[in-house]
């Protein structure tokens, strides 16, 4: 039976729960059976969805869905070195958070959820917003007043009410976990069910490279909700002897915001990467795990790094976020060997940073 797991006390409870943290302050994993029906998969639509016995939600009425998924995933080469891009900036809300999104949205309306909170950076809450626009769920997005002008306005569209909070990006996890006393926190962070909808990143690179892991995935990374979700879909790939190994994960940090880094001792300065600007991380020990169980690593780049990589893309008709561009910046120094297949994910589109 799927069940939540507390990762600090180990204590274990239904997933029908209204809880977003366990009674001693830890965070939950979802640990649920995947399924996935091989033969079934050339037969069904062209969305995430298609790999329906492999996500946690019970009952086909409670799936809020805008068709979201199965995003190409396109050759490229770059500093002379092949690439595989996976073009999640043309999902509907404009970046991957909607894998999450349309799964957590679900689980809520499972609950039966009328008015549901959630913070971020801004893509996120755009997500959050447009699948709860989709479930004719109330919802409050909060941001840090710094957040893209674009996704303000994006959040607003959907009909969410958005407060924008000065200070850090901690300082609108503060201020959400407040209001979370009163509503539904759909977190991306703190609930499982949205690292079971991100997932699917790694079903769909598996499905689209006829059935074979790729070796290396360079992941932009803040709260880790794609690195953690692709860990936990390769995993359940080994895990049904579907692929023979995982692929190594390369996480991507900010080099003015890397906690994930074993050296830094840094305070967090300014960024144009405003994604992956989390300077507490509350999955940190499990998002190094993951790097370390694949054998993957972390690197850093600069803001003048992450411009040119966006110009690279842009001049080969790509148009992505500064965020987004950080992790091909990663991969125009990441040594690749010669045969070795590497994929990075185009993770938020351009027009959600105009002007930055
Ligand atoms: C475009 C984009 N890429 C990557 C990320 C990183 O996601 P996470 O913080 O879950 O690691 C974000 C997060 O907001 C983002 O907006
Ligand atoms: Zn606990």
């Amino acid at each position: 039976m799927p069940h939540l797991l507390c990762q600090s006390c180990g204590k274990t409870r239904t997933p029908n729960t209204l809880q977003w943290r366990c009674t001693c302050g830890g965070l939950f994993d979802l640990h649920f059976e995947a399924e996935l029906c091989v033969d079934a998969l050339p037969h069904r639509p062209p969305t995430l969805w298609r790999y329906r016995e492999a996500i946690p939600i019970e009952d086909d009425a409670h799936i809020v869905t805008l068709d979201e998924g199965f995003t190409p995933l396109t050759p490229v080469t770059i500093a002379g070195k092949s690439l595989l891009v996976k073009q999640d900036h043309l999902f509907p809300s404009g970046s991957y958070k909607d894998r999450g999104a349309t799964v957590l949205i679900s689980q809520a309306k499972a609950l039966g959820v009328h008015h549901m909170v959630e913070d971020s950076s801004g893509n996120a809450g755009a997500a959050v917003a447009a699948y709860a626009a989709r479930a004719e769920i109330a919802c409050d997005i909060y941001v840090p007043d710094s957040t893209s002008a674009a996704k303000l306005a994006q959040i607003q569209s959907y009909g969410a009410t958005l407060y924008k909070i000065s200070g850090s990006r901690e300082d609108t996890a503060y201020a959400v976990q407040d209001a979370a006393r009163k509503h539904f926190y759909a977190s991306h962070v703190w609930n499982p069910f949205f690292f079971h909808g991100t997932k699917t990143y790694a079903y769909e690179i598996w499905e689209q490279r006829h059935f074979n892991a790729p070796d290396t995935l360079i992941i932009p990374t803040g709260n880790g909700t794609l690195l953690i979700g692709a860990y936990i879909g390769f995993t359940d790939l080994l895990k049904q002897n579907l692929i023979t190994h995982l692929p190594k994960l390369i996480a991507v940090q900010s080099a003015h915001c890397a906690p994930l880094m074993p050296t830094w001792t840094d305070e967090p300065s300014a960024t144009i990467a405003e994604g992956i600007a989390i300077a507490e991380p509350a999955r940190a020990a499990q998002i190094v795990q993951c790097i370390d169980k694949t054998g993957g690593d972390i690197l850093t780049v600069d803001d003048d790094e992450t411009r040119n990589a966006q110009k690279i893309m842009a001049e080969m008709g790509f148009y992505i976020e500064p965020t987004s561009a950080t992790a091909i910046a990663a991969f125009v120094k990441y040594p690749s060997q010669r045969d070795e297949i590497v994929v990075a994910p185009l993770t938020g589109h351009g027009l959600k940073s105009l002007g930055k």
